[in-house]
């Protein structure tokens, strides 16, 4: 059989490696349903560990951490967009030297998987593209586009420099390279993969077992002859179901999970994400009992710092600052009852006592201390445009930051609505310099009412950007204004939309120099929108938490280190800082407020507030006046699903039209009244599945909150997550889904949860479209 002759002629390659010392190097496998290290049956227990997340200083106490819990690996990503910061500008040095990272964990006896991208995912800016990229506005990204392709290929070339002196065959630790990340969940394209594949290979990884990871419902799309193929899933899922095809096509393959997830990552505006301890432990135990070689995404999560958080689509949804992501090890680098129960379960698999995780770093508090100096946002601009039209910040060469887009108004005699097609992604609306109000992407928000004015007042747009998205096709994610800015009035009796000309656009890039330099003439903090500074003394420094629940929405540093975003929505209203970050006498805090605080003020606390939403509005969608009445309603379709895990798809006798999506749950197959449904689908007239980008939720009669349960999870791309009833709101339950605009629908496919026996199955459901 093909496969096996591909497993034994990989053992082969490796077996004939020299270490760089001379001596026999390691060696590492693909055997018969095991990997084999050395020619012994080998089951990979890997750390997912992100260098950038974790303060340089810290590497090595955090891989202490992980040997100590009893694994045998660490594995990592490569994050493009950090050693490419400007096209051909590569660096590896410092917190960037991902060789120093893999030293490290050699020095303590553990292997090494890398996972070089070019895309990462990771809920890291752009998926770990530089979002250069993007100044070739027609790039197609994750495809054979020659720029593309180029540019990987350059960059794979630089981690091939730094990375293959330390594969297993040059007496390194690296015993595994991953091509891509998940390409199923982007597109089906074996060409740019196997593209990718070599690449890589070329880059100089050519005698590293090379594997590919996936969900078990996609991974054959993509799935290349010669590479070993892994599976992606969370905490709770049904393991044998996970393989079930991955064993059917090739029997000798060793299984791997190679995304185990142990939490979840936060994003702003919704709960603090969390796993249940004993469910992952027991996951890893199963696993182990099979002998399942697996990753534990994230063991440790750490920090994404500065402006490095991604967001996740579809449906905005920029993630927080802290990574926590609810792992065995905390984000400050802490033992959780999560670490101590995982390591109890991994000392069974092992046949020497575990050594002692290291010493905790000291946690300090910091007195509560005033921010004394400001400068208005103003004071940060670095440059001003002309142009007709508005422009991103990428055609404007700017990455990060905020910018100020200003025109002159017709007159508007009765006021108007503005749209803003799109804003990327937070913006604050201005006439003649009075705040009017905001346009949120989270939200979802479009458009705002305007107040009636004269010809020549002045319309300013402030818009900062979040985190580039990170998942799905909408990576491509251009920030400021995207396209244009209307204003629909009524004039005398009948409507007039103005296409509004004529734009300076003023730049102000999130820079910490700059912002030290806004603050050189500084004034007296007056709670408005700008950069404020504050300092305070220690005699003894230590990890801490910065307090910033007072304030409204930017980012932050710490004696020049950027410590990542803050937003009053929360759920977290803490920022770690790395005690090596601080130092004995004066420590300098600035911060870039683009909302303004209501107090000037911050603390170091001895724990983090990761979990502190404060919202204007709930995020549930259960307006009584979006209930649609189906009583007189033809079903586009009513029946009963099977029971069982994985996906289903229903095809409708004839075509329905609509924009609203509705789900009728009339029972369910464990016949209890809590329904769940991770993921749905709407087919279009040739039996494709529709883009789900422009979706939103309409209606839920009931949405578990807490747990982040709410109806918006059906089609966040997401298997893992799902909308669920809560407990006590009784049968028959219904979601609306508002298409975005009128669609022609053939059919729906439908995924229950990925948990054994899939709880709350639907059972008998009926499907409308209405208008
Ligand atoms: C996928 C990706 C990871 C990460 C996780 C969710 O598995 O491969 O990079 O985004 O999802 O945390
Ligand atoms: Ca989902």
């Amino acid at each position: 059989m093909k496969t096996n002759l591909l497993f034994k002629s990989l053992a082969v390659a490796a077996a004939l490696g020299l270490g760089a010392n001379g001596a026999m190097a390691d060696t590492f496998a693909v055997g018969d349903g095991t990997f084999l290290l050395n020619d012994e049956p080998f089951v990979v227990k890997a750390a997912e560990l992100h260098y950038p997340r974790i303060p340089k200083e810290y590497w090595e106490h955090r891989i202490q951490m992980v040997k100590a819990l009893g694994m045998n690996t660490v594995c990592l990503y490569v994050f493009w967009n950090i050693h490419e910061p400007q096209e051909g500008q590569f660096d590896f040095e410092g917190q960037n030297d991902i060789a120093e990272f893999c030293r490290l964990a050699q020095k303590h006896d553990m292997k090494v998987i890398v996972r070089p991208g070019p895309y990462v995912c990771a809920e890291w800016e752009m998926g770990g593209l530089p979002w250069w990229l993007l100044k070739k506005k027609d790039i197609a990204l994750r495809e054979q586009d020659p720029y593309f392709m180029e540019r990987v290929k350059l960059f794979e070339q630089e981690v091939g420099k730094q990375l293959t002196p330390l594969t297993i065959e040059n007496g390194g630790p690296i015993i595994m390279v991953q091509v891509e990340n998940e390409y199923g969940s982007y597109g089906v394209d074996k060409p740019y993969v196997s593209a990718i594949r070599d690449i890589v290979k070329e880059a100089g990884f050519d005698n590293v077992t090379p594997f590919q990871c996936d969900w078990s419902s996609n991974f054959t799309n993509n799935g290349l002859d010669d590479l070993v193929w892994t599976m992606n899933f969370g905490t709770g899922a049904n393991i044998d179901e996970q393989f079930a095809k991955l064993k059917e096509l090739r029997p000798n393959s060793p299984l791997m999970c190679s995304e185990f997830w142990s939490g979840w990552f936060d994003k702003w505006g919704a709960n603090h994400e969390t796993r249940d301890a004993k469910d992952m432990v027991e996951g890893i135990d199963e696993m182990l009992s099979k002998g399942i070689s697996f990753s534990l995404y994230m063991t440790h999560g750490g920090t994404s710092f500065g402006h490095w958080a991604g967001a996740n689509s579809p449906g905005f949804a920029p993630d927080v600052t802290s990574y926590d992501y609810d792992a065995p090890i905390t984000e400050w680098g802490t033992v959780t009852p999560k670490y101590d129960l995982l390591r109890t379960t991994l000392q069974k698999y092992s046949d020497k006592k575990l050594p002692a995780p290291p010493k905790a770093n000291a946690i300090i508090e910091v007195p509560q201390f005033e921010f004394t100096e400001f400068a208005p946002l103003s004071a940060g601009v670095q440059r001003s445009t002309q142009s007709r039209d508005v422009e991103t910040f990428e055609a404007l060469d700017m990455g990060w930051g905020c910018a100020v887009y200003q025109t002159i108004l017709p007159a508007l005699p009765m006021g108007g609505t503005l749209f803003i097609n799109d804003s990327h992604d937070f913006s604050q609306v201005f006439l003649n310099g009075q705040y009017i109000g905001k346009i949120d992407r989270v939200k979802n928000d479009k458009a705002i009412a305007i107040p009636r004015c004269a010809k020549g007042d002045t319309l300013s747009i402030l818009v900062e950007a979040m985190g580039r998205i990170n998942f799905g096709r909408a990576i491509k994610d251009f920030k400021g204004i995207t396209d244009g800015v209307t204003i629909q009035a009524d004039d005398e009796g009948h409507e007039v939309t103005y296409d509004l000309k004529n734009w300076t656009i003023s730049l102000i890039p999130d820079d910490y120099e700059i912002a030290v330099a806004a603050l050189e003439a500084p004034a007296a903090p007056a709670k408005e929108r700008g950069y404020y500074r504050g300092t305070f003394n220690l005699k003894k420094t230590g990890d801490t938490f910065l307090d910033f629940s007072t304030w409204g929405k930017g980012q932050v540093w710490v004696n020049g280190h950027p410590l990542g975003r803050i937003w009053s929505i929360g759920p977290q209203q803490t920022l770690y800082v790395p005690g090596p970050w601080l130092k004995k006498g004066q420590n300098e805090v600035v911060v870039l407020d683009i909302v303004g605080p209501t107090e000037a003020v911050s603390v170091g606390l001895k724990e983090p507030k990761l979990d502190n939403l404060n919202l204007e509005k709930t995020n549930l969608h259960n307006n009584p006046g979006d209930r649609p009445d189906l009583n007189s309603a033809t079903p586009a379709a009513a029946g009963q699903f099977a029971a069982g895990n994985g996906w289903q798809t229903v095809k409708f006798d004839s075509p329905a039209t609509g924009r609203y999506l509705a789900i009728e749950a009339l029972s369910t197959q464990n016949g209890k009244d809590q329904v769940a449904l991770a993921e749905l689908y709407a087919l279009d007239s040739k039996g494709q599945r529709l883009s789900r980008e422009p979706w939103t939720a309409k209606y839920a009669d009931s949405e578990k909150e807490q747990g982040n349960h709410t109806a918006d999870k059906v089609y966040d791309l997401q298997e893992s997550t799902y909308w669920q009833t809560v407990p006590g709101a009784t049968l028959p339950h219904l979601i609306v889904i508002d298409l975005g605009s009128e669609q022609t629908v053939t059919g729906i496919q439908y995924l229950p949860r990925a948990e054994q026996g899939a709880p709350g199955s639907i059972k008998d459901y009926k499907v409308y479209l209405y208008k």
